[in-house]
């Protein structure tokens, strides 16, 4: 029988795992599948954990998530075609829910598909090679520190790309008095109370750290920015400024001339796509963009066709478009989908890199990851769902941010899935402090 590994259980590889699952429940028979999850529980990012650095084993630890997050876009943007919010939980909910309610909806489909026997816990893939036929795949159970190599006909790596910071250094940091943190280590916005804090970025992470600083008490928020302001209307005590030139004690000194005294300096530098397990032939090489190269439909790895990515593009679209992405994989592995030539592959990827590479701004990103994921969901049984009110709903979206940056997470959009219209949350996103589930379900 077909073998398949998959590398991860975080959104990707549980999307896969279901993907298999639907398929079995249709009635096919489906290969036999495990996969790898190197931490004790699944869910990926979006399972919260305290610790940062390395766990109890010397694994660094690949949670960036922190405490007081709230979904970044709309949740009606992300919806699994097959399991609504509605089914999930039984009453329509605001359209920006914080973590702990959207990691309760991925497990709940997980959870209702019966795909955890299929995950090997607490177990790191080591090494993954290619001998020409199989993909050896070597782990180590991290609890009793057994290594074990197995052959396997598919390697699916859905190993995240948000885990593995980049850190820059500037000059002055190794002087600099206060704290220096990446924000893959920001974990509770309380800790700067009171602060005088430097951001250094001007994407989602620089954008929400920020906000969640200003939000909780710090003294002052200066964002420095590297080539295009985020530009948003701040609120009192938040700036943005040109590029760090230098630290001089606890000075911080931008290009633009700007001087801030900064009791803390958080990186949101961005992440690595880094797979230290891969043999570099089936390495992906790429920064953080809409269309990575050497991947036909963003998914087949184009030099061995029977190793698949999911996830590893830059994300408006993120669990539907996991999803068309885990559809796609599971249907050439089953051959039901057919390769194409070397040329047309070719041919494909060009195409849509070269799109990418003249896309001006949001608008017509947002229009670009949406093409790219219809495109993917016209080649597979993925459920209906209606991708045009999501592009819609992320160019309102977008518009919202523009209009103001602390009151965006107020609105409301509609389901592409049911249609349902998501209710007003009881207390606006800029005084709501605690983020629990219990509070967020609670009607005032
Ligand atoms: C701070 C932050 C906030 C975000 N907020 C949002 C948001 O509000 N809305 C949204 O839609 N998206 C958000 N995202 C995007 C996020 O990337 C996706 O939602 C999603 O988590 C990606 O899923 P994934 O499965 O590709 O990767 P991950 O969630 O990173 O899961 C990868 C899994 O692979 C495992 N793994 C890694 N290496 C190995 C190995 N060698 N062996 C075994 N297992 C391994 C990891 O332990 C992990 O469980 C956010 C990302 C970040 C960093
Ligand atoms: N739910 C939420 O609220 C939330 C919060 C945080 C993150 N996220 C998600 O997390 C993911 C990652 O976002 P991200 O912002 O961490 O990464 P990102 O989108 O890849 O952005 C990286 C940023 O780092 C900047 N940068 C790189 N090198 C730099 C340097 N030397 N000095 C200064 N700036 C530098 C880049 O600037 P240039 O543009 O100048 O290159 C860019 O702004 C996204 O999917 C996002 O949606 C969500």
């Amino acid at each position: 029988m077909t073998k398949v590994a998959i590398i991860g259980s975080g959104p990707c590889g549980l999307s896969i795992l279901r993907a298999f699952q639907q398929a079995e429940e249709k009635g096919h028979i489906i290969p036999e599948i495990v996969c790898y999850e190197k931490q004790k529980d699944w869910g990926g990012l979006w399972n919260y954990s305290w610790r940062t650095g390395s766990d109890q084993y010397g694994d660094p630890v690949p949670n960036s998530m922190y405490r007081y997050l709230w979904s970044n876009g709309p949740k009606e943007c992300l919806e699994f075609a097959d399991y609504s919010f509605d089914e999930h939980f039984n009453q329509p909910i605001p359209s920006f829910p914080p973590r702990e309610v959207l990691y309760d909806y991925i497990l709940g489909r997980a959870k209702k598909a019966n795909i955890k026997k299929y995950i090997k816990f607490n177990t790191t893939v080591t090494q993954a090679k290619y001998n020409g036929s199989q993909f050896e795949i070597s782990t180590l159970n991290k609890i009793d520190n057994t290594l074990n190599t197995n052959n396997f006909d598919y390697l699916v790596v859905a190993s995240g790309h948000f885990s593995v910071p980049y850190i820059p250094e500037y000059d002055g940091m190794k002087s600099f008095p206060g704290r220096i943190l990446h924000g893959h280590d920001f974990r509770d916005a309380e800790e700067f109370r009171n602060k005088d804090v430097v951001v250094l970025g001007s994407s989602y992470s620089a954008e929400d750290i920020s906000l969640q600083c200003y939000k909780y008490g710090a003294k002052s928020v200066t964002i420095g920015y590297r080539n295009n302001p985020m530009g948003f209307k701040w609120p009192d005590g938040m700036k943005e400024v040109y590029y760090l030139d230098r630290l001089e004690g606890n000075k911080a000194i931008f290009k633009d001339g700007h001087e801030q005294n900064a009791d803390a300096i958080i990186l949101c530098s961005g992440y690595l796509h880094h797979f230290p397990y891969l043999e570099d032939t089936l390495k992906l090489k790429t920064g953080n963009r809409l269309y990575p190269p050497k991947l036909y439909k963003g998914v087949v790895w184009q030099d061995n066709h029977k190793m698949m990515y999911l996830g590893m593009q830059d994300q408006f679209h993120t669990f539907n478009m996991f999803d068309c992405q885990a559809w796609f994989a599971r249907d050439v592995i089953m051959d039901k989908i057919k390769m194409p030539s070397d040329e047309e592959i070719e041919k494909n990827i060009s195409k849509w890199v070269s799109e990418e590479e003249i896309l001006e701004d949001p608008i017509q990103m947002i229009d670009f990851q949406t093409e790219y994921t219809k495109d993917l969901h016209a080649s597979s049984d993925y459920p209906k769902i209606n991708f045009e009110l999501i592009r819609e709903h992320f160019k309102n979206w977008e518009h919202h941010k523009e209009e103001d940056i602390m009151t965006y997470r107020n609105n409301s959009f509609s389901s592409p899935v049911t249609g349902t219209i998501a209710p007003i949350h009881h207390t606006p996103w800029a005084e709501a402090m605690d983020d629990s589930m219990d509070t967020f379900m609670k009607s005032k």
